[in-house]
């Protein structure tokens, strides 16, 4: 068996509070121990072919032992890439650069970039994050490191495909990609949202643009198939997921987001079991959801929405889900998380990252679907 990647969301840490994100910004953060993830890594190394381990989050680089992590990866002989907001870059390089053996093993840093322009992107993202990104970029080809810029696409950028794909072209990145958003569940989703036609109309753009570049224009998951067993890496078991609280679970876009209860998408929880007997757990609920989307077919034609495969997979969780004219789920109305899920929250800070507790106030949105 070869499994491409383990990913591993290390911290729910973050100093930004994205209008799109899947996170709660008021629960108290949690960060995946180290000892679990050496752990895995030893599992994963002798029993698949894998080499490679991704760190996403939450803002990665505020797990309060990076470092650390670091050296683990080059101990075990892995090879890394992280997801970023690009914040803390200046200091990220020089942790990088300190020890040359996670310098050569950091295969590319994949920039978060949610507009071509400063304006898009910050509304978005928060004030200034543009330029750090940009900086970020323009010290990774200063440092020989390769990076990768990508997008989550929503009904605020969207017109920007063309001009970020020519854009990452330009700052030398070596590859860009294009993400389709997942509801938060909130009321944010009503300004973000794009109706099926638009996502389908954007998924034409995008391939286009990959015809025209001469980077790789990437399209990771979610995008409309008229194949109902789309397959996902996931699926596949071609990336493992590794949630905050050490669980193998099915995906990043699973990870902590609340459902209703009525199925899970974990299959267990490492502290506890081999990540075989986890990976075994997870075909099980993976072989299950594809029985059941039989079932569904047996009744009847598939909806346009059902044929987006990470919506329809958030729908069969029990997750927020686009359906109709917006978004569904357990918590469609909430206006944002904002801790619902744990009563309490621990406020602190840690480096520059104000930790539990928001660094704004709650939005006030309009529902504008209806
Ligand atoms: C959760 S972030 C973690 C890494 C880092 N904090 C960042 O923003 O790059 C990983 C990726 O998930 C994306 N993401 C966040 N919310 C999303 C959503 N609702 N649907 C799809 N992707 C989302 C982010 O834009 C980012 O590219
Ligand atoms: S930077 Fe990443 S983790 Fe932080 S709020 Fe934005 S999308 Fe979420
Ligand atoms: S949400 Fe479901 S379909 Fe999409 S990548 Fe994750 S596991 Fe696969």
């Amino acid at each position: 068996m070869s499994v491409a990647w383990i990913a591993f969301h290390i911290t729910d840490r973050c100093q930004l509070d994205c209008q799109h994100c899947l996170r709660d910004p008021e629960l108290a953060p949690k960060d995946l121990p180290l000892s679990l993830m050496q752990k895995v890594m030893s599992e994963a190394k002798s029993i698949y072919r894998s080499a490679q381990v991704a760190l996403t989050g939450g803002e990665p680089t505020l797990h309060p032992e990076f470092e650390g992590i670091l050296d683990a990866i080059v101990a075990h002989d892995f090879t890394w890439h992280l997801v970023t907001n690009g914040k803390r870059f200046p200091r990220l390089i020089e942790q990088i650069r300190a020890v040359p053996e996670r310098k050569a093993r950091l295969t590319a840093v994949n920039f978060s970039l949610d507009g071509a322009t400063e304006a898009t992107h910050d509304e978005i993202r928060g004030k200034g994050s543009f330029r750090e990104v940009m900086l970020g970029a323009t010290l990774c080809t200063a440092h020989g490191i390769p990076f990768l810029l990508q997008m989550v696409i929503n009904a605020k950028n969207v017109g920007e495909i063309e001009a970020l794909g020519m854009l990452a072209s330009q700052v030398g990145a070596t590859r860009v990609s294009f993400s389709m958003l997942q509801p938060t569940g909130t009321l944010h989703d009503a300004a973000l949202y794009l109706a099926p036609s638009a996502w389908r109309d954007a998924q034409d753009r995008i391939e286009r643009l990959g015809a025209m570049l001469r980077i790789p224009v990437g399209m990771p998951e979610g995008f409309y198939t008229e194949q109902p067993f789309h397959v996902c890496e996931p699926f596949k078991s071609q990336q493992l997921h590794v949630d905050v609280q050490g669980r193998l679970n099915l995906c990043c876009q699973h990870a902590g987001v609340p459902g209703d209860g009525t199925r899970s998408d974990v299959a267990g929880d490492l502290h506890e079991m081999t990540l075989i007997e986890a990976h075994r757990r997870l075909l099980g609920i993976i072989h299950q959801a594809q029985v059941d989307k039989l079932g569904r077919m047996a009744k009847g034609p598939l909806t346009e929405w059902e044929h987006f495969p990470c919506n329809d997979c958030m729908k069969y969780f029990g997750k927020p889900h686009w359906e109709g004219d917006g978004a569904q789920g357990p918590e469609a109305q909430r206006e944002r998380w904002r801790g619902a899920w744990a009563p309490t929250v621990k406020q602190g800070v840690v480096g520059d990252a104000v930790v539990g507790g928001s660094a704004r106030a709650p939005r006030q949105l309009p529902l504008v679907r209806g």
